[in-house]
C-alpha cells in the first residue's frame, strides 16, 4: 500500500493565516496537522507517502524533509492549480501506479489513527473504502447516503443533507479510481471532486465499502475546529516539563514545559503547553492553549487559544480566549495618548473587542 496526503489548497476558511502559511502546518498541540497524518500512516505501516504540495509547497518541504524522521519516505507530487482532490489524485497518477493506496487530507485528524482499517482494505478485494462519522452539520461535507448497510449516494455539501453521515477525509483505493475521475466534470465550484469519482465507482456497481467511524475526527477547516482539536489533543499529552519553573509559578493539571521554555511569576492551568524557549512572565495561561516557540507572555492572560511562533502579548488587560494568533505577532497596550485602539491587521483578520 501506498499513501497519499493532500496538503495543497489555499485554505480559505482560515485566513489571515492561511494567507502566508499552509494550513496543514498550523500547530496543534504544537505540533503541525500535518504530521499526526504522517504518523498515522507510518502506524499503519505505510511508508512509501506522496505528498501533494501546491503554493506553500517549499514551507512544507521543509517542515517534513524526507520523512525519515517519520519513519517514512516521502515523495513531494507539485499540483500546478488547486483544482480539486480527484485532481490531486491524478496529478499522483505516476507515484502510485497500480497500487492500492490510501489518501489522507493533511487538515484532517482522527483520534484513533488508521491501522485497522488499512488491515481491513489490504485483505479485501473493494475498489474503495470510505470512512463516515455521524456529525451536527452534515452540510458542509461531502455526505454518504446508505441503504442496507450499503453505500446508494454521495453528494458534496448538500443544502439538504441525506443523512448525518460526512465524508471523513481518508479514503481507501485501488487504481480503479483513476477510471472513475477520467468520467467526472468539475463541479460548481469548479474542483473535481473526490465524492464525485467515488460516486462514478458506485454508479459502475464496483463494490465501496462504507466505515463508520465512532472515535473523534475533525477536518480543521474552521478556526472553531482548530480550537476544538488543539482541546482534544492537550488531554493526551504527559505532562512534562523541560524547560525552567521559577518558585513562584503555580501549574495544575496537564503541563507541558518544552525545552528551554522560561516560566516566571505565573499561573498555568493545564492541560496546556508552552514551546521551546517562550518565555511567560507574570501571567495567567489557563486550559486548552498551546504557545508555540520563542514567543514572549508578560502581563496577560489567555486561554483556549493558540498562539504560532515568535508572537509577543505584553500589557494586555482583559483576558484572551479562543483566539488563534499567528506568526511573529504583537498584541500590546500602548502607552501613547490618546488612549485608543491601534491595529494593523493583515487582508481577511478578524478583531472582537
Ligand atoms: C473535503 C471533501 C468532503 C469531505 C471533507 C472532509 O471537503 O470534499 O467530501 O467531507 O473534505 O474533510 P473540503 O475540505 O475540500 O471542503
Amino acid at each position: 500500500m501506498k499513501g497519499l496526503i493532500l496538503s495543497g489548497g489555499k485554505g480559505t476558511r482560515l485566513r489571515p493565516i492561511t494567507h502566508t502559511g499552509a494550513k496543514q502546518l498550523i500547530p496543534i498541540a504544537n505540533r503541525p496537522i500535518l504530521f499526526y497524518a504522517i504518523d498515522a500512516l507510518a502506524q499503519a505501516g505505510v511508508d512509501d507517502v506522496g505528498i501533494i504540495i501546491g503554493e506553500t509547497g517549499p514551507e512544507v518541504r521543509d517542515a517534513v524533509g524526507d520523512g525519515s524522521r517519520f519513519g517514512v519516505r516521502v515523495t513531494y507530487i507539485e499540483q500546478d492549480a488547486p483544482l480539486g482532490l480527484a485532481h490531486a489524485v491524478r496529478t499522483a497518477r505516476d507515484f502510485l501506479g497500480d497500487d492500492r493506496f490510501v489518501m489522507y487530507l493533511g487538515d484532517n485528524l482522527i483520534a484513533d489513527g488508521i491501522v485497522p482499517l488499512v488491515r481491513e482494505f489490504e485483505g479485501s478485494a473493494a475498489e474503495a473504502m470510505i470512512l463516515l462519522a455521524s456529525v451536527p452539520e452534515p452540510q458542509r461535507f461531502g455526505v454518504a447516503e446508505l441503504r442496507e448497510g450499503r453505500v446508494v449516494r454521495l453528494v458534496e455539501k448538500p443544502p439538504v443533507p441525506p443523512s448525518d453521515l460526512a465524508l471523513v477525509g481518508v479514503y481507501l483505493f485501488s487504481s480503479s479510481v483513476f477510471d472513475a475521475i477520467d468520467r467526472i466534470e468539475p463541479s460548481a465550484r469548479g474542483e473535481l471532486e473526490i465524492t464525485d469519482a467515488i460516486q462514478r465507482l458506485i454508479d459502475d456497481g464496483r463494490d465501496v465499502v462504507p466505515h463508520i467511524i465512532t472515535g473523534w475526527w475533525k477536518d480543521t477547516g474552521h478556526l472553531g475546529d482548530l480550537l476544538e482539536a488543539n482541546r482534544m489533543l492537550l488531554d493526551t499529552l504527559e505532562p512534562r516539563c523541560d524547560g525552567r519553573v521559577g518558585e513562584d509559578v503555580r501549574m495544575d493539571g496537564k503541563v507541558v514545559v518544552e525545552a528551554g521554555a522560561e516560566l516566571r511569576n505565573c499561573v498555568v492551568r493545564g492541560p496546556a503547553i508552552i514551546g521551546k524557549r517562550t518565555t511567560i512572565d507574570n501571567a495567567y495561561v489557563g486550559p486548552f492553549t498551546s504557545i508555540y516557540y520563542d514567543c514572549a507572555i508578560r502581563n496577560a492572560e489567555l486561554e483556549n487559544s493558540i498562539v504560532l511562533e515568535k508572537t509577543r502579548i505584553h500589557d494586555v488587560t482583559g483576558k484572551i480566549d479562543g483566539s488563534l494568533i499567528g506568526k511573529e505577532c504583537l498584541v500590546s497596550t500602548s502607552p501613547l495618548r490618546p488612549k485608543a485602539v491601534r491595529l494593523m491587521l493583515g487582508d481577511h483578520s478578524r478583531v472582537e473587542l
